[in-house]
């Protein structure tokens, strides 16, 4: 039996209860006393050393790979956005502080001749409609070739799905992965974890990885508890290195980024216009037209467009301001492990605009730590009471439904004087925001034009908060050049040019059918016969926000639409027929279009997870009351359509 004689640390990364928290406070005041002045620091030489093999990504480590013993772990990640990478990292190091022999694979780049090893975790997401990440697919279907083969016998496996209950389909590459497993011959180490956006998904993933760990001592043999596992909490990872105030003599990046998101494949497109579209009202919406400026990129109809924002200036000085740190300043961050989680080196400024998501709401373990750079007691104690379990409701109400972000919290609690260690470990990574392309290829193909609302809520106190992207949006001016990420959909029309189409969208929602009108009236002047097609839009006024309202009048008027059924929530005009949501006009026109679907129509909605679950909602029950179908009989009708690739939907959470 083998037994592990190293120190034992936390796999945790956020404390609940004290002495957790007991533990944080000590490691980080620990920290805090070996803090070296920024001024002293220098820049060392040694780029990391990164071994590399098929489909591995292998971090160099302070456990030497000739000290870590037993089995090999494979730990892998199917991600879009990265949370299912950060979580499948933090496995990777807390495993290897153990010796555990962990290596790290992303699902994109996996190696078929070594599957399926003896140990196998699992980290992926669920995106679409219940389908896995692009990095994850073609995982999926050879794993689906070989199905009934008992291609998964003698892996030891566990899986942790991240998923959003606000979604239908939730968490359902998770589920299906952890299932298939044990049908093909793999055997279960731990149930499987389900991690849930709309709540606290750290939370969820913290609780499951606490089993992991005796889960595995128990399959590896060793002679662990679980209390052991967790009693050493968080550390500091992240070193900051101040270069001076001159630029480097490389233009550009020395240390590699290990963060997925530099490895995704960034267009840089230049801003042609930029609009507004509401004609009235308080909330901005932007009609943005961007020029695709390399010649062998492009995009289709239904396609998204993931832009990566720049946090407002304004925002960037003032949090300097409060650090007393210069934004001109060259820093180095790199982890424990020698990897840079952006960039680097950079500027502060650089740092603070493009790489942290300073505008974010801060978790309560960013509470913990904070509480340790207040000089003044009362403003600890209120900190930690805040990130404490009783706290809950009173972190709800303050942070997040009155959204204050790192700026604001600094300013509420005037002796709070952070590092920039605690700023890069536990301010997260500043992320690129979707949007579903406005356009259709077929009329634009050198620009993608996107259609968004501007997030901006205020508050009595003179407050106000201004989501990221929208902002950055709204400040675009013409020649702007932006960064940005071009992303395959399966939101297409069908092929069969006269098949009817029928177009459900609310707000902003609007967008992707709005490419789709260009894309069929397109077709209808090539002299194409195309079919009966009926538009559903909602938005709260004719007078506010009927966005596109000439271009929708002019399809009507050349008959690209058959029908536009409108629905305004906030109108009491007759015109407008009163308060109606766009799924209630889909009830009411139910009979037409059933019939359509008989004629085989396809359906395509649009805008947020609630609307489209409405609209789900209400074509079942005129299944049920017009076709006499039983309530599962029209769920499956619906799925049959969304499998024969009839039933699309772009949606996401608000
Ligand atoms: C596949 C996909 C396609 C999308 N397409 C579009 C699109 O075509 N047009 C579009 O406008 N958005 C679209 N979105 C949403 C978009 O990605 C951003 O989430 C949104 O623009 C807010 O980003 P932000 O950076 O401004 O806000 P953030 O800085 O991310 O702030 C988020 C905060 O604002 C709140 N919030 C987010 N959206 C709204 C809203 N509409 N009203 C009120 N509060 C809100 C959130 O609850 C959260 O508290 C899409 C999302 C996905 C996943
Ligand atoms: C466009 C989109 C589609 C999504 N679809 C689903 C879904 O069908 N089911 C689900 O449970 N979660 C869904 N989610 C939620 C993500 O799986 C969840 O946010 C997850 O934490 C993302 O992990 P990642 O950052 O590793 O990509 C979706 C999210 C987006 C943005």
């Amino acid at each position: 039996m083998m037994i592990y004689n190293k120190p034992l640390s936390s796999a945790a990364f956020l404390a609940g209860g004290s002495l957790a928290m007991a533990m944080i406070l000590y490691i980080f005041r620990k920290k805090s006393k070996s803090a070296t002045s920024l001024a002293t620091f220098t820049l060392g030489k040694a780029k990391p050393k990164t071994k590399v093999m098929k489909g591995v990504v292998e971090p160099p480590s302070r456990t030497a790979s000739s000290e870590l013993t037993g089995p090999v772990i494979w730990v892998h990640f199917g991600s879009q956005t990265g949370t299912a990478e950060e979580f499948a990292k933090i496995i990777v190091k807390e495993g290897r502080k153990q010796r555990m022999n962990m290596k790290l694979v992303d699902l994109e780049k996996f190696d078929a001749s070594r599957f399926p090893g003896s140990f196998g975790i699992f980290l992926v997401a669920t995106y679409g409609e219940g389908e896995p990440t692009d990095n994850a697919k073609q995982f999926y279907h050879w794993l689906l070739e070989r199905s009934g083969g008992n291609s998964c016998s003698g892996m030891q496996y566990a899986v942790f799905g991240l998923g959003n209950t606000q979604y239908e389909h939730y968490n359902a590459f998770g589920k299906l992965l952890d299932s298939t497993f044990e049908r093909e011959g793999g055997k279960r180490m731990l149930k499987l974890g389900l991690g849930d956006d709309d709540k606290n998904i750290r939370e969820d993933f913290e609780d499951w990885v606490k089993k992991l760990w005796p889960a595995l001592s128990e399959h590896l043999g060793l002679e662990q508890s679980s209390q052991q596992w967790m009693d050493e909490g968080v550390q500091y990872k992240m070193q900051v290195k101040a270069h001076g105030y001159t630029k480097p003599a490389t233009n550009g990046c020395s240390f590699q980024s290990s963060n997925a998101l530099d490895a995704v494949h960034v267009e840089t497109l230049r801003v042609r216009e930029n609009r507004e579209l509401n004609k009235g009202g308080e909330r901005s919406c932007r009609h943005v037209e961007f020029d695709i400026l390399a010649p062998a990129v492009g995009y289709e109809t239904g396609d998204h467009l993931a832009i990566f924002p720049e946090n407002d200036m304004s925002m960037v000085k003032a949090l300097a301001a409060r650090l007393q740190v210069d934004l001109s300043l060259y820093i180095t961050v790199k982890d424990s492990d020698g990897f840079s989680p952006f960039p680097c080196p950079c500027t502060v400024e650089e740092a603070f605009a493009r790489y942290l998501d300073i505008n974010s709401l801060p978790r309560k373990s960013f509470l913990v730590a904070l509480a340790e750079f207040a000089r003044d007691g009362s403003e600890r104690e209120r900190l930690l009471k805040l990130a404490s379990k009783e706290g809950q409701d009173l972190y709800h109400q303050y942070v997040v439904l009155e959204t204050r972000n790192l700026l604001d919290l600094l300013n509420d609690f005037p002796s709070v004087q952070p590092s920039l260690e605690c700023l890069v470990e536990l301010v997260p990574r500043l992320q690129s925001r979707y949007y579903s392309i406005s356009s259709s290829n077929l009329v634009h193909p050198r620009c993608v034009h996107v259609t968004a609302v501007v997030v901006e809520k205020k508050y009595q106190d003179g407050r106000s908060f201004h989501g990221v992207c929208t902002s950055y949006l709204r400040r675009l001016h013409q020649g702007d050049i932006v960064r940005a990420h071009l992303r395959k959909t399966n939101f297409k029309l069908p092929r069969e040019v006269s098949t009817p189409v029928i177009l459900v969208g609310a707000g902003t929602g609007i967008a992707p059918l709005r490419g789709m009108c260009q894309e069929l009236e397109h077709r209808k002047r090539m002299l194409a016969p195309i079919g009966k097609n009926l538009l559903f839009f909602g938005c709260r006024r004719p007078t506010e926000d009927y966005l596109y309202e000439e271009e929708i009048g002019g399809w009507l008027e050349n008959g690209t639409l058959s029908r536009v059924h409108t629905a305004f929530s906030r109108s009491n005009d007759t015109l407008g027929g009163g308060k109606v949501y766009v799924q209630q006009r889909v009830d009411e026109n139910a009979i037409q279009l059933l019939s359509l679907l008989d004629a085989g129509a396809c359906i395509y909605v649009c805008g947020s997870t609630a609307m489209a679950r409405d609209v789900k909602r209400v074509l079942c029950q005129s299944l049920i009351f017009l076709r006499r179908m039983k309530g599962n009989g029209a769920e499956a009708f619906l799925e049959d359509l969304a499998k024969e690739g009839r039933y699309h939907q772009d949606v996401w959470t608000t």
